[in-house]
């Protein structure tokens, strides 16, 4: 296999620390950078020791992140703020928003041709913003950038698989949309296997879970943050299809949240074949009964107000 250097911006923080773990056992990762603006060289020694053939490197503060870059086959961004109880996605905006700029920057600069998985919220957003500072920069590939939705795509499995009395390991539910809130959309009427014990009522229940999954982890927390152990989880399996893809594994399909034409939304999430450019091929929703179509009329209204902040956001500062 092909010699591939993964990169993690964020990587002392609650998600960026078992994700690095998570890349560090992974057999298709040959050099590990970790870069954060505090705390890498202890999380690099540490991450280090796993007897795990990747080679890891720690990186901190801006002046390391050019070096941290290079090279780099994929880039996963979990740098940010996280969610405190009572907050929205959405309040995360203007921290997050900055910091999302700022490393986009430099990864236009350092490593143009990486993929790269968006994980800092708000992702509805930060992904148009990382769109248009590519474009800026002349480096702008819609087939390389990708916001990383897989923990939706892994609660719904979870809690489908529960409430059916399935398998979880066999169950596959996709999740289009968005990120945040009823943008987020899993579509229960193509989940597999299919299951016919599940009422109307018990699927809008497990829509609402799916969605309010965040929130969930949030209250549960109380004050100490947000999903981490899960959304590392979600991360290194997103990063890891990515890798497949790039390295030439036939029919690697996730969802993820890209640039689209399969709503009149520029982006969306849906079903997306990865390939040795990114993005292969963004499938189409399939056919979606009444509570997904009503569902999905629902959610244009705030994913395209969040695209637009985004791309504001990026030309005003
Ligand atoms: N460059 C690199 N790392 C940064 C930067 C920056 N400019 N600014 C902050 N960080 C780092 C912090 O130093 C910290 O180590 O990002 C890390 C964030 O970690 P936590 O505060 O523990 O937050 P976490 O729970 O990991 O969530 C991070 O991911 O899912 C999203 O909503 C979540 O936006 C939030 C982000």
């Amino acid at each position: 296999t092909p010699e591939r250097k993964v990169a993690i911006l964020g990587a002392a923080g609650g998600i960026g620390q078992p994700l690095a773990l998570l890349m560090k056992i992974n057999p298709l990762v040959s050099s590990l950078s970790l870069f954060d603006i505090a705390g890498t060289p202890g999380v690099a020694a540490d991450v280090s020791h796993i007897n795990s053939p990747a080679l890891v490197k720690g990186f901190m503060g801006d002046d390391q992140l050019g070096e941290a870059l290079e090279g780099s086959d994929v880039v996963i961004i979990p740098a940010g703020v996280p969610r405190k109880p009572g907050m929205t996605r959405d309040d995360l905006f203007n921290i997050n928003a900055g910091i999302v700029k700022g490393l986009c920057t430099a990864i236009a600069k350092h490593c143009p041709n990486a993929l790269v998985n968006m994980i800092s919220n708000p992702v509805n957003s930060t992904v148009p913003i990382a769109a248009e500072v590519f474009k800026k920069a002349g480096t702008y590939d819609e087939k390389k950038l990708f916001g990383v939705t897989t923990l939706d795509v892994v609660r719904a499995k979870t809690f489908y698989a529960g409430k059916a009395g399935l398998p979880v390991s066999e169950v596959n539910v996709p999740v289009v949309g968005g990120h945040a809130g009823i943008t987020i959309l899993p579509l229960f009427s193509q989940a597999t296997p299919a299951s016919n014990s599940l009422s109307q009522e018990d699927i809008v229940a497990l829509t609402k879970r799916t969605q309010d999954g965040g929130t969930e982890v949030v209250e549960a927390k109380a004050g100490k943050g947000s999903a981490t152990l899960s959304m590392a989880y979600a991360g290194a399996v997103f990063a890891d299809a990515c890798l497949k893809g790039l390295n030439g594994v036939p029919d690697v399909v996730e969802c993820s949240y890209v640039q689209s034409t399969v709503t009149e939304l520029p982006f969306f999430a849906s079903k997306v074949r990865l390939g040795k450019n990114g993005v292969e091929e963004v499938l189409g929703l399939g056919e979606l009964n009444d509570f997904e179509k009503q569902g999905l009329e629902n959610l244009k209204g705030e994913l395209k107000s969040s695209i637009e902040k985004g791309i504001k956001f990026a030309h005003g500062n």
